[in-house]
Order: C-alpha cells, then sequence, then structure tokens
C-alpha cells in the first residue's frame, strides 16, 4: 500500500493524483465552497478559544486540490476579517504532484508547505485534515488457528498474491481484537498513530481536527472481520487492491479509537466527535444571507442546496466522522459539536 501510493517514481500520490470530477474520486471540497465556508466558522471559533492571537497557524494536513485552504480563507476574510487578519496559512503535504496544483489553487497567497507537521513548528493556532488518515498504508492482520498472521504481498506467476506471514513488527499481534471472527482481518496503521503522536509534538498551543470515514473499534467490528483496504479510479471501487498498483488510489476506514488513543498518549485532550452531518449544521451550512429573488438565482440556489444536501447526506459524506483534539486549549464549548438543540455533545 505504501509502495502503490507513495513510490517516488510510480506511486500514485506522488506521480497521478487526481481527484475531483474529472479524476479518480470526488473529496467533499469538490461539491463547491460550502464545506470551506462552514469550517471557516469553526476555525474562527478555535481562535476565539484560544483568546484570540494576533497572529496564528493555520495549517491544513494533505490538502489535495488546495481548493479548501482556499475556500476557509476566502470565507474567513469575509466573514471573519478580525480572525482572518493575523492568520498564517500552511500545507503539510507529501505529494510534490499536488503541491503543484494547490500551488495554483492558492495563486496570490503567501503560504509555507512543509512535508513532515514538525518541519513547520511549532504551530500555534489549528490544524485541520480532510480525509488524510485513510490515506495512510495499514498492515493487515488476519486471526488464524495458529494465531495472528499478517498479510504479505508476494509474486506468484507474474501476479501479486497475498501470503501470511508472522506479523512484523511481532507486537502487531496483539492488536488484534479478541471479537475478529476466525480467518476475519483486522488492519492497523502505526504510521497514521505516528503521524498524530507526532502533531504534539509539532504544535505548542490549539487545536485539531480530523475528517474522515471509518469508526471506533466496535463499529468496525460489526464488519465481521472483512477487510476495508480498497481502491478508486474513475470513480469505480476496486475491491482488488492488486489491480494495477499505483495506477489508482488506496485507501482503508479509519480507526478512530486508535486514532484517540494515539493523540491522548502524546499529550492532547479529546474535545468532540460527531457526524459531518451534525458537524455541520451546527456550523450553519444551511444559512443563506437572502433569498434569491432572479430566476438565475433560484438555479444557483438549487445547485447550492444539491451540494449541501450530499454533504449531510447520512449514508454518504454526512457519515464521515469529525473528530477534534486540543492542546493547552479549552475543550468545552465548540459550536462544531453542538447539535442543533444547542447541547454539547462529548
Ligand atoms: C485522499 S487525499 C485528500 C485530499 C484533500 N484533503 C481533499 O479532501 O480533497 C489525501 C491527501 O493526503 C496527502 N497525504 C498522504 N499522506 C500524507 C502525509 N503523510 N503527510 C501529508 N500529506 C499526506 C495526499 O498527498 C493527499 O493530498
Amino acid at each position: 500500500m505504501d509502495a502503490a501510493l507513495y513510490d517516488p517514481d510510480h506511486g500514485y500520490y506522488s506521480t497521478r493524483a487526481s481527484i475531483g470530477f474529472e479524476g479518480d474520486y470526488l473529496t467533499a471540497p469538490d461539491l463547491g465552497p460550502h464545506l470551506g465556508r462552514a469550517l471557516s466558522r469553526a476555525m474562527a471559533d478555535f481562535w476565539q478559544q484560544l483568546g484570540k492571537p494576533h497572529s496564528w497557524d493555520l495549517v491544513e494536513a494533505g490538502a489535495g486540490r488546495g481548493t479548501l485552504l482556499r475556500d476557509v480563507l476566502a470565507s474567513l476574510e469575509r466573514e471573519r476579517p478580525d480572525a482572518a487578519r493575523g492568520v498564517r496559512p500552511a500545507i503539510v503535504e507529501v505529494s510534490q504532484h499536488l503541491r503543484a496544483q494547490q500551488s495554483s489553487a492558492l495563486d496570490g497567497r503567501d503560504i509555507r508547505w512543509a512535508s513532515d507537521p514538525r518541519a513547520l513548528g511549532p504551530i500555534a493556532g489549528v490544524l485541520y485534515a480532510n480525509e488524510i488518515l485513510d490515506a495512510f498504508p495499514v498492515h493487515v492482520l488476519v486471526r488464524t488457528t495458529d494465531g495472528a498472521r499478517e498479510v504479505f504481498v508476494s509474486v506468484h506467476e507474474d501476479r501479486l498474491v497475498e501470503t501470511l506471514r508472522p506479523p512484523n513488527p511481532p507486537e502487531l499481534r496483539y492488536r488484534v481484537p479478541e471479537a475478529v471472527p476466525m480467518g476475519g482481518r483486522w488492519e492497523v496503521s502505526p504510521r497514521a498513530e505516528g503521524w498524530v503522536a507526532g502533531l504534539a509534538a509539532a504544535m505548542t498551543r490549539g487545536y485539531v481536527l480530523f475528517i474522515d470515514y471509518g469508526g471506533d473499534e466496535p463499529e468496525l467490528l460489526t464488519r465481521f472481520g472483512s477487510g476495508t483496504v480498497r481502491g478508486f479510479a474513475r470513480h469505480r471501487l476496486i475491491a482488488d487492491p492488486f489491480t494495477e498498483p499505483g495506477e489508482h488510489d488506496l485507501t482503508a476506514s479509519v480507526n478512530f479509537t486508535a486514532v484517540r488513543r494515539a493523540a491522548e498518549g502524546a499529550g492532547f485532550t479529546f474535545a468532540g466527535r460527531t457526524s459531518q452531518r451534525e458537524a455541520l449544521l451546527a456550523l450553519g451550512i444551511r444559512d443563506v444571507a437572502s433569498r434569491p429573488t432572479t430566476p438565475i438565482d433560484r438555479l444557483r440556489d438549487l445547485g447550492r442546496r444539491s451540494a449541501i444536501d450530499t454533504l449531510l447526506d447520512p449514508t454518504g459524506f454526512g457519515a464521515f466522522q469529525v473528530v477534534c483534539f486540543a492542546k493547552d486549549a479549552p475543550e468545552e464549548g465548540l459550536r462544531l459539536f453542538a447539535t442543533r438543540q444547542g447541547s454539547v455533545q462529548r
């Protein structure tokens, strides 16, 4: 998975990652500026919770085509010029190929780039990431009658095939929950967990916010031990990850229990978790400044509503998880986690 995604000469993200309607898969920022507008309100809230510092970092990790950061910054400037004034935008991105697209989306802005969040440090402010944790390589473990085994990849008669061997590193065998059935698969991503923990070292004070698909361990266990590694090419699901490695995206559902453990173990405090649907509603994604009056405005409004409905769809983007951690910053009172009734979910 690591080679298929990040090999410098052949990896998908290193060479050809293509996101958007014309590409391999859609992400929420492709549906227009609505996600960015709603998230900019969360960013302004974080800034306020941090005591309205004169200057603060706003970092997007894994920024794809750069459209989300562009939309967040534009909306912050429009709605909260007080917060926008001192913002220092930056991107953590490993793909040179995508950095070029980000640079053109954010043309004219003063942006810093780094491959590792620690190179930007110390970060004082906010780091957010949409669909990055699912892009970290996973180890696939299988429960067998001989104990835990790991799925390795080898070549047989010119084809890539799975081979089971003892897990490497050996400690991974302790990571398979008891409830995984015999023959069932369980994925772990020490790389994602290490990356999350590393954020605590990169950040002096502030918040991290992750948006992604996946669940906590009990939810993931209800899948009866089927693995979640899958590919996407030209908007089609590729169930066999060995199909044309490097030609398409590969992803695995995020284990938010493991992410939380890693974050808390590194010194973050848990500040809340909810669905994308609830978070975006709490941030007023449906609010409009004025009602459309002319036919063309009504048509635009229809397009806007349909995009927002897609972002809120409880069986699609709306089911994504939004998780926040704080470091030396208040965890209470974040509008992002306020339900529509006004109470705060923890
Ligand atoms: C699935 S894409 C999501 C892109 C974007 N956030 C969006 O919503 O459209 C994953 C992004 O994470 C980046 N990425 C993957 N691993 C990374 C890492 N270790 N550090 C920083 N960026 C990474 C990829 O290059 C890509 O930009």
